[in-house]
C-alpha cells in the first residue's frame, strides 16, 4: 500500500469491532512509531496501551466513550523532556507528540485497522489512573476494526482546497 492510498483510506472510525487487533500488528504499529522523527531526536514520549476490557476500563474515568476500541493507546509527553525554541520561546513537544501519534494513525492504516486520533479527555485524570510520574497525558488513539456500520463522518469530506491553503512565495 503506497502513502497516497493510506491517506485515501483513512478516516476517523467511532464504532469498531470488537475483534481484538493481533499482538503481531500492535508491534508492527510501534515499530513504525518508533521510526517517527522528534525536534533533535530527542523522543519525548512514552506510549501505553490497553488491549483487554480490563485495561480499558481502567481508562474509562478519563473519557467515557471509545466506541468499542478493543486497543487504546494513551500517548505521553515527557516533563522533563519538554524542549523550547530560543527563538520564538515556543515548546516543541506538541510538534513531536503530533508526529508520534500521526504516525501512529497511519500506521494502524497500513495494517488494516480503523483508528480515532481523540484529545477530548481528562489527562488529569488519566494521569491519576495511570499512575503518570513525570509524564502528560496528550492524546489517546483508539484503534481497531471498524464494524460493520463504521462510516466516515461529515467532517470526514469537508476539506479547505488546496489552493485556499497552500501559499507559493514567489
Ligand atoms: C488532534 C486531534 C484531536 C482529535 N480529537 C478528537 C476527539 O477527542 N474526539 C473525536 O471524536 N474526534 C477527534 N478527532 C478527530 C477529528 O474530529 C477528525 O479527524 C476530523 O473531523 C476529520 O475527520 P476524518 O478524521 O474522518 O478525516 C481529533 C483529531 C485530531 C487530529
Amino acid at each position: 500500500m503506497d502513502f497516497e492510498k493510506i491517506c485515501d483510506q483513512r478516516y476517523s472510525v467511532r464504532s469498531f469491532s470488537s475483534t481484538p487487533v493481533e499482538d503481531e500488528k500492535i508491534a508492527r504499529m510501534l515499530e513504525m512509531v518508533k521510526k517517527a522523527p522528534t525536534a533533535r531526536n530527542n523522543q519525548p514520549y512514552e506510549i501505553f496501551y490497553a488491549k483487554t476490557p480490563e485495561g480499558i476500563s481502567k481508562l474509562l474515568p478519563a473519557r467515557d466513550n471509545y466506541f468499542g476500541a478493543p486497543l487504546v493507546f494513551v500517548i505521553c509527553s515527557i516533563d522533563e523532556k519538554h524542549w523550547h525554541n530560543r527563538q520564538s520561546g515556543r515548546e516543541f513537544t506538541c510538534q513531536d507528540v503530533g508526529i508520534i501519534a500521526t504516525t501512529l494513525m497511519y500506521a494502524a492504516t497500513e495494517v488494516g485497522l480503523g483508528s480515532l486520533y481523540v484529545c477530548a479527555f481528562d489527562p488529569i485524570v488519566a494521569k491519576e489512573v495511570l499512575n503518570l510520574q513525570g509524564l502528560t497525558a496528550e492524546c489517546m488513539m483508539l484503534v481497531g476494526y471498524p464494524n460493520e456500520d463504521a462510516k466516515p463522518s461529515a467532517m470526514h469530506d469537508s476539506r479547505r482546497s488546496v489552493e485556499e491553503f497552500a501559499h507559493e512565495i514567489k
